[in-house]
C-alpha cells in the first residue's frame, strides 16, 4: 500500500456489487458464486447500503475458511484489508494495525477487537448473521 494511500485510508479491498448478496430477517447472505473475489485464500470484499448501519468485510483467510467483521479498525475506524499469505487482517491507516483471524489486536496502536459477525456456509451462499 502506498503511503498516499495510507494517509487518505484507502484500502485495497472494494465493495461487492449489491446483485451477489441479499439482507432479509437480520441475515446477509452472499451468492458465492457471484463473488469471485472470496474465491482464492486472502481474498476479501466488503458490503455496505441496503440498511446496514457499518459496512461489512468477508474474507476468505489462508486457512481457507470464510470470516465477517464491522470493518472498522478499533483505533481510528478506518476500514481493513486481508492480508493475502500472512494469515491476518490490517488497518487502512498509516498506524495500520493488525489483526488475528479471531480479531484479536496483534500489532499497531489498536487495542480492542473487532467485531466479529458468526457465518455460515450452505450450498453455495454465505450466510452472514448481522446482530
Ligand atoms: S485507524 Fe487503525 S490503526 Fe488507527
Amino acid at each position: 500500500m502506498s503511503i498516499f494511500k495510507a494517509i487518505l485510508g484507502i484500502c485495497e479491498t472494494k465493495p461487492l456489487a449489491e446483485a451477489a448478496w441479499e439482507r432479509r430477517d437480520g441475515k446477509v447472505t452472499i451468492d458465492l458464486k457471484a463473488a469471485p473475489q472470496l474465491a482464492a485464500k486472502g481474498g476479501g470484499v466488503y458490503l455496505r447500503g441496503k440498511g446496514l448501519t457499518k459496512p461489512v468485510l468477508v474474507v476468505r483467510g489462508d486457512d481457507n475458511k470464510l470470516y465477517a467483521y464491522e470493518n472498522s479498525c478499533t483505533h481510528g475506524h478506518r476500514k481493513i484489508d486481508p492480508v493475502p499469505g500472512e494469515g491476518k487482517l490490517k488497518c487502512c491507516s498509516v498506524n495500520h494495525s493488525t489483526f488475528s483471524y479471531d480479531g484479536k489486536p496483534l500489532s499497531g496502536p489498536a487495542k480492542h477487537d473487532i467485531k466479529r459477525y458468526e457465518v455460515r456456509e450452505n450450498g453455495g451462499r454465505l450466510e452472514i448473521k448481522i446482530v
